[in-house]
């Protein structure tokens, strides 16, 4: 399967219906996208397929053939990114394990929308955290907003 990986052209032996998840922890080695649930569920997953968040426990590597994925590895890799930043000016993370799928699809969102209300963040941000961080997320995606906003 031929495909972008983190701005780098990857060929991965991995079986059409392979979940995208599986290929990339266990064929690219790539292991900082989280399995949660399974089922689209938690979000934990998550990672941006052509800029879109993806949920990749449900999506076959098949469909991301000759598309542009990004993983949790992809972002920041040179210095911390605006989203990253934000999330340790707020101190979100608790035990850490939803955090990569909440980044990325923060970063998609923000990508789609620099300034988003509430309602976008709940429209956009279904993920599930077990420790209970959503309202340090919500501060650190606005304050991600800023910081993307400033250039910086
Ligand atoms: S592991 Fe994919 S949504 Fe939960
Ligand atoms: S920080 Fe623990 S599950 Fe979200």
């Amino acid at each position: 399967m031929n495909f972008t990986l983190n701005q780098k052209p990857v060929a991965l032996d991995a079986p059409p219906e392979k979940p995208l998840l599986w290929a990339l922890r266990e064929d690219a080695a790539l292991t900082g996208t989280k399995f949660g649930c399974g089922i689209a569920a938690c979000g934990a997953c998550t990672v941006m397929v052509d800029g879109q968040a993806v949920r990749s426990c449900v999506t076959p590597v098949s469909a991301v053939a000759g598309k542009a994925v990004t993983t949790i590895e992809g972002v920041g890799d040179k210095a911390p990114s605006p989203v990253q930043r934000a999330w340790i000016e707020q101190q979100v993370p608790q035990c850490g394990y939803c955090q990569p799928g909440f980044i990325m699809a923060t970063t998609a969102l923000l990508a789609k929308t620099p300034n988003p209300t509430d309602a976008d963040i709940d429209a956009a941000i279904t993920n599930l955290c077990r420790c209970g961080t959503y309202p340090a997320m919500r501060a650190a995606i606005k304050r991600a907003a800023e910081l993307t906003k400033a250039g910086a």
